[in-house]
């Protein structure tokens, strides 16, 4: 089974729908870690309750990104994290985390993307009055929700739709979609295909 690494600053409620898709055997891995740069947020006390260790960092006690990335590095190395998995983390990946688990990093948006990328997406729907919004899973690169697009599923604004309703539905999608992608993922590598007997 893999070792992932879950990455998060907030609430953390995909944190929690993928700790139980795990603990279901929905998704064939282990969470190794939690990294929260936010001490107060309330994902740290989910973690707790699964059992599951955290590292919980402030960015301003380093001197830079690449500096407490490191140390992220080697935490996530001496546990044999082969994933991240980024779920509401609201920093860029720098240079040192992309080229440790380059094509191995993912991310999960609460719109269509390209459409309303990084901060409040979903009042940025709202705003523009879209007619669509909905759910983005994408591999992560340098840029602000910029890296190719694993998986959507959109939903429609009605006409009365509020920020609370909208949101309710994004992330009923989110908790769902989520877990399934990542099962995808992280068992793809596993399936053996026999050439001669094309069997798997
Ligand atoms: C989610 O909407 C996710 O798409 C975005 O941040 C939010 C995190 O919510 N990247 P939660 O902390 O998992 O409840």
């Amino acid at each position: 089974m893999k070792n992932i690494a879950i990455f998060a600053s907030g609430s953390g409620s995909n944190f929690q729908a993928i700790s139980e898709a795990v603990q279901a055997g929905h998704i064939e891995a282990n969470i190794s870690l939690l990294v929260c740069d936010q001490p107060g947020a309330y994902v740290i006390e989910r973690a707790r309750t699964a059992k599951i260790p955290s590292f919980v960092f402030r960015a301003k006690d380093y001197q830079n990104k690449e500096d407490y990335e490191k140390e992220i590095a080697l935490l996530l190395r001496n546990r044999n994290v082969e994933w991240i998995v980024l779920a509401g983390y609201m920093r860029l990946i720098g240079p040192t985390l992309l080229k440790q688990y380059e094509g191995r990093i993912v991310n999960i948006h609460p719109s269509l993307l390209p459409n309303f990328p990084g901060k409040d997406a979903i009042g940025q729907a709202l705003a523009a009055g879209a007619q669509w919004t909905g759910v983005t899973i994408h591999y992560v690169d340098a840029g602000m929700d910029t890296g190719p697009i694993i998986a959507q599923e959109r939903t429609r604004l009605e006409a009365n739709e509020t920020r609370e309703s909208l949101q309710q539905k994004i992330q009923a999608i989110e908790h769902k979609l989520y877990p399934s992608i990542l099962q995808m993922l992280l068992t793809i590598g596993d399936v053996k295909h026999d050439e001669k007997t094309r069997a798997y």
